[in-house]
């Protein structure tokens, strides 16, 4: 897939997620073959403003190029001085955020809450397209609410100003996280514009890519929550669309847990410990919540405050799990709490 004058690998790009999508999640997403990540979104003014918080979140290295970078924002100026930092800090490419429903950021005409206002958002685009040479694209809903499904209108227009791809999410403002993302919707955009569409949305199985790709006629397919705890979706899809099916094994728990540690050990590299155990607190229990028994250590997972505790964790949970291989479930069960039983 294109980006303008950026070739990617393929067609399948890792969302831009707050709080999720830094350096070490990304890191994770290429190795199974995501063709594109992005850095969390930004917002405007705080970049701008270049705060200690921004350089954590804003860090990126060489080595995982291609690397996008999303702002949140309303007002042109600042969006076209922004892109322009952007490009001279090596971002590959640059999209505006147009999905965002979250308060905070709506609260500031930003995000989602921008798709109420087409004209203002067209002078954002206007903007940040002739304010840099790095192609520039827009992450779109389907519109404010079922009474205002504009992405047709706002597609059009990233299109006539020079963008150079739209991802759709395509659930209304209104609607936040809740219902189904209606891909008829992302077939409707396709049909509409020239640029490439990218659908975002409930991709959660190899198989809902494929369906989504082949039903809209879409160009390329976003991952967002799909992936928590399982970066080798991406690589489940390229195989099913490749050879008709996924042929490399679903990775089992000792596979998960290796991975884990490699992120946790990317975490290191970008942030102290006590940071690295805040942010792998969020996303170590999606690696383990399939392995029988393993709520006990789930908990303690959300509370380690310390690399070595991080490891102890670990290190139960493997040899629970290798006690456990090849033991029926309902046996599993009476072995879930061996710190327990020693009470008896
Ligand atoms: C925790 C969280 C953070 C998100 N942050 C962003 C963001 O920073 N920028 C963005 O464009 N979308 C963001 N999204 C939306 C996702 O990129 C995606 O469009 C949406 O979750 C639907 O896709 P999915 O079903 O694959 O998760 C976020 C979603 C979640 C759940």
């Amino acid at each position: 897939m294109r980006y303008g004058s950026l070739q990617l690998k393929n067609n399948l790009v890792a969302a831009p997620l707050a709080g999720i999508s830094n350096r070490a999640y990304r890191v994770l997403c290429k190795r199974y073959g995501a063709g594109l990540t992005y850095v969390e979104m930004l917002k405007v003014e705080s970049f701008l403003h270049h705060n200690r918080k921004m350089m954590t979140l804003k860090y990126y290295r060489e080595d995982e190029r291609p690397v996008g970078i999303q702002f949140a924002g309303n007002n042109p100026q600042w969006l076209a001085e922004a892109c322009k930092m952007a490009e001279d800090e090596g971002y590959d490419t640059v999209d505006l955020n147009m999905g965002c429903p979250v308060p905070k950021i709506g609260k500031c005409g930003a995000g989602s809450a921008l798709m109420a206002y087409p004209e203002k958002a067209g002078k954002c685009f206007d903007a940040m397209v002739n304010a840099v040479k790095i192609p520039v694209t827009v992450k779109i809903r389907a519109g404010v609410n079922e009474n205002c499904l504009n992405f047709i209108e706002i597609g059009r227009m990233a299109q006539e100003a020079g963008m150079v791809a739209i991802t759709i999410h395509p659930r209304t403002r209104a609607q936040s996280f809740k219902g189904v993302a209606d891909h008829s919707r992302t077939g409707e955009l396709k049909a509409a514009v020239d640029i490439p569409v990218i659908a975002s949305g409930d991709v959660k199985e190899p198989e809902d890519a494929v369906k989504i790709l082949r039903e809209t006629g879409c160009d390329g397919v976003m991952l967002g929550r799909g992936v928590w705890g399982r970066p080798w979706l991406f690589r489940e899809i390229d195989e099913l669309r490749r050879y008709g099916r996924v042929i490399t094994p679903t990775p089992d728990a000792t596979e998960r847990l290796g991975v884990l540690r490699d992120h946790f050990a990317l975490l290191l590299e970008g942030f102290d410990a006590r940071h690295a155990c805040q942010v792998v607190r969020r996303y170590a229990t999606w690696y383990v919540r399939d392995i029988p028994g393993s709520a006990q250590y789930r908990a303690r997972m959300t509370q380690v405050e310390s690399r070595e505790e991080f490891h102890e964790v670990l290190d139960e949970i493997t040899d629970h799990y290798e006690s456990i291989v090849g033991v029926p479930e309902h046996e599993i069960i009476g072995r879930r709490a061996p710190a327990l039983a020693v009470t008896f």
